[in-house]
Formats: C-alpha cells, structure tokens, sequence
C-alpha cells in the first residue's frame, strides 16, 4: 500500500438531506433478507468460540480488513475475546503475523452477522466499524451503515461504539443517525492515531497528510430498537 491515498471527493457538502428519512424507514420496516448459509456457519463457529473462553467480554472489528485492528485490539485488551469480521476472504487470508489466542477472524456478511448476534443476545463491550467504505456518491446512502436498513442491529448491541474514517461527512451522519434512532447525543471529533494505528487505511490516509475522524458512543443494549413484523 502506498502513502498516497486520494481523499474523498462527493458532491455532498453536509450530510445527506435523505438521512432522516432512511433511518427512519430502517427503524419501521423489517430486514428480511435471508440469512447467508455461509454467515450462519461463520456465527456458529464465531459462538463455539467465545463458549470455549468462557466470559470474557466481547470486541467485535466489523469491517476488519486484513485483521491488523483485530491483533492489536487483542494485544491491547488481553482480557477480551476480539472477533474480527469481513466479507473478503482474499483480505483476511493475508499473513500479518499470528493471531493471539484472544482473537479470532470469521468471513461473514456483517448484514447478517449483526442480526444473528443480535438474536443470540451478544452485547458487545466494545464495538468497532473502522474506515467503512464510504460509498461517496450521493447515490449510495442507503450503502452506508447510516443510511442502510441494518442500522438499529448495529446500534441495537450496544457498547461503546467507535467509528472512524477519513470523509467527515460519513461520521457527521453516523452521529445523527446514533441520535435519530436513540436519543444519544453523538459527537463527530478530529482524530490523531499517532504512531501506532491501527489499521492498514489508517496508516495509508494518515501518511497521506489527510484528516481522520471519528465518533464514539456508549450505546445501551436495545433490541426493541430492531423493527418486528
Ligand atoms: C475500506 S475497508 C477497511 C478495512 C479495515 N477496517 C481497515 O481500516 O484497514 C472496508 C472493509 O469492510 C468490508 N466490508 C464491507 N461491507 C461488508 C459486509 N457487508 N460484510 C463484511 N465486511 C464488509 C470490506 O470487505 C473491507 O475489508
């Protein structure tokens, strides 16, 4: 990877003005997509695990890449289980060392995977989504984790919840999002990672002289967030 990374270029220049309607679509209208055979398989395995290490509270890395974060969030907090979860088999299957035994890598469609783990009553402790894809077109809200219907399963869990990425308009709307489905205020804040990043985009857009952000919330645990029916 390079240390020249382009910024993020939209014709968006503030949050999209559709946000307030798809969250709230995604808070009344039930997801009903099928749930992957091979994401169940992945949970099972996922479940198996924490069960082996007994009650040792969960981090899950959704959107884990390459499984950098997932590393050095387990050398971090030795005393939690850290799940890092991605659809990219290819991303995952690169070698960046071993994986400490508090750790463990899972390819799944994290669409799935949060309302699994939702259903089997996870709280994660912590709970990060770094450097999602950003899906810059106006056109593509509804691919944004703000803007897609999964949202109340990601907030649902509950934890403190960390996201951050290098298009400030993306964890502008997060924010208001967070807020529009729980009423927690959220803030968006500059973020510095220093010499010890954590993940490979960090690293790349950070060389790269560009601005990073981030949002961080403590979220309680509500289901009832995730619409029935
Ligand atoms: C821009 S990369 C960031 C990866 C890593 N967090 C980092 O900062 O280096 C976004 C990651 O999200 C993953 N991803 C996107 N949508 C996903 C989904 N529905 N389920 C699981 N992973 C997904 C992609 O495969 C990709 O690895």
């Amino acid at each position: 990877m390079t240390a020249r990374s382009r910024s993020i270029t939209s014709r968006q220049t503030g949050p999209h003005e559709d946000l307030p309607r798809r969250v709230a679509r995604a808070l009344t209208h039930p997801l009903r997509k099928p749930f992957a055979a091979h994401t169940r398989e992945a949970f099972a395995e996922a479940s198996d695990w924490r069960e082996r290490r007994g009650t040792a509270p969960l981090i899950l890395d959704a959107g884990c890449g390459v499984g950098l974060s997932t590393r050095r969030l387990a050398e971090r907090f030795p005393d939690c289980s850290v799940l890092g979860v991605d659809r990219s088999a290819d991303r995952l299957s690169r070698d960046h060392g071993r994986l400490p035994d508090n750790a463990l890598l899972v390819r799944a469609d994290l669409v799935d995977f949060w309302r699994l783990a939702l259903d089997a009553d996870w709280r994660p402790q912590r709970h990060y989504l770094l450097y999602p894809n950003p899906y810059p077109k106006a056109a593509h809200l509804k691919m944004r984790w703000q803007g897609h219907p999964v949202l109340p399963a990601i907030l649902a869990l509950g934890g403190r919840l960390e996201l951050r990425s290098n298009w400030r308009i993306y964890v502008e709307e997060f924010a208001l999002a967070v807020t529009q489905a729980t009423g927690v205020a959220a803030a968006t804040e500059p973020f510095a990672p220093g010499p010890d990043y954590l993940t490979p985009f960090e690293q790349k857009y950070h060389a790269s002289g560009q601005a990073l952000w981030r949002l961080v919330v403590e979220l309680p645990h509500a289901p009832g967030l995730v619409p029935v029916g």
